[in-house]
């Protein structure tokens, strides 16, 4: 018997654009998903680029207006890969149409339409799902269990690093990401970081931040020669208290040359710490002490840490950035078909998003900001 369809409409083409639409594509061959997904409609900046982004990534139709997107009855489940501005409006127009949403981080430009976001999806009941796709890796999964088990003993600290090389150059144009509204690298890249704090050591309490701007101009637009100045920071370096009492520090900066992934961190426990990479996303680093030894011990990620084993056979063969959406897609399918609730939902990117905001508003008042 042949399985339901899930008709998809995805908002964006560009860098997560295709990202998701691969995700789309090959999840049903992959895992075993109550309904296949069906690409139904792609909605870009302009009915051209729409039509040209659907023929090539697989979509029926599609169309320069998002609201003919939400509005087609043939999608069930609305991703928006879009800039940030635009997270909100598509999300509300989506929810009212009873569609699960996925939503591409962070959630919104301000925690307070963020909070706007989340109480509409919670009043209509619709699934949502943000796209912190770095918490899907099966070792992140593995250092959860681990802090869970007490094998570290009690979380005494956590160091945290968001760091990548894209804005480094000065030259690198504005876009929706410099954009004041885009929120700077703290929300570019600090809530990832931070969906990771949360998600290993739980909520935090309170930030000091100091947020600055390296390249003080940069070109207006692609190709432009006339600069505009940059409001927003390019690194932001904080110091925590998670709720529990445990603290530790953070960076999120987009012009840390040479780093291309370093998402990383380092956790201590009273009797052992992990440390991690994205740059080397296959594998835990562990001490725990017991026998008496120092150093870590390197855990590589294979079919003992699921859901690799969908993917390959093979301990050692590796997953990739990609894979790590198509296991959110996977969740997100189930979800949408009365399963397991996944998440981050609307309410946690909304606290990731109100953690961004009090860091920012840290480096303003120069002084500690309660959460
Ligand atoms: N989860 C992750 O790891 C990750 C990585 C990169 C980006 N992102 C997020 O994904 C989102 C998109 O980022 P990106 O890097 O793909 O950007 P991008 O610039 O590569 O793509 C944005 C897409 O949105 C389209 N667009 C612009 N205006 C539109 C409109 N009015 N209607 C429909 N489409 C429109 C653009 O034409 C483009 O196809 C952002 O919110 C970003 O923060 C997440």
């Amino acid at each position: 018997m042949s399985k339901p369809e899930i008709g998809i409409g995805l908002v964006g083409s560009g860098f997560m654009g295709r990202c998701h639409a691969n995700a789309f594509r090959s999840v049903a061959g992959l895992f075993d998903v109550p309904a296949e997904p069906r690409l139904r409609v792609l909605a870009d900046a302009s009915d051209e680029q729409a039509a040209q982004a659907a023929l090539s990534l697989g979509f029926a139709r599609g169309t320069g207006d998002w609201q003919d997107l939400v509005a087609d009855e043939s999608v069930d489940i609305v991703a928006i890969t879009a800039p940030n501005v635009l997270h909100a409006p598509i999300a509300h127009a989506a929810i009212a149409a009873g569609k699960t949403v996925y939503c591409e981080k962070p959630l919104s430009t301000t925690a307070a339409l963020a909070l706007e976001m989340t109480e509409a999806a919670e009043a209509s009941g619709i699934v949502t799902l943000v796209g912190f796709n770095f918490l899907r890796n099966p070792m992140i999964k593995l250092a959860r269990d681990i802090i869970s088990s007490g094998e570290i003993g009690e979380v005494t600290g956590f160091r945290g690093r968001h760091a990548e090389n894209y804005m480094a150059d000065p030259d690198v144009p504005h876009s929706f990401r410099t954009d004041p509204q885009g929120g700077g690298a703290v929300a570019d890249i600090g809530s990832h970081i931070i969906s990771m704090a949360r998600y290993l050591v739980g909520p935090i309490a309170r930030v000091q931040a100091d947020c600055r701007t390296i390249h003080r101009t940069r070109p207006k637009a692609p190709g432009a020669s006339e600069r505009a100045p940059v409001e927003v920071d390019d690194m932001t370096h904080a110091l925590l208290r998670f709720n529990s009492g445990v603290s530790g520090s953070l960076e999120a900066n987009w012009a840390a040359t040479a780093r291309t992934m370093d998402l990383s961190w380092e956790i201590s426990g009273t009797k052992g710490a992990m440390a991690f990479t994205q740059e080397r996303m296959n594998e835990l680093q562990l001490w725990s002490g017991t026998q008496g030894r120092s150093g870590y011990t390197r855990i590589e990620s294979g079919p003992a840490h699921p859901p690799y084993g969908q993917f390959c056979p093979a301990p050692g063969h590796h997953l990739g950035f990609n894979d790590l959406k198509v296991i959110e897609v996977a969740e997100l399918l189930a979800a949408h078909s009365g399963g397991p609730a996944c998440g981050p939902d609307f309410r946690e990117a909304y606290e990731v998003q109100r953690t961004v905001e009090a860091m920012q508003a840290s480096h303003a008042e120069r002084e500690w900001v309660c959460v």
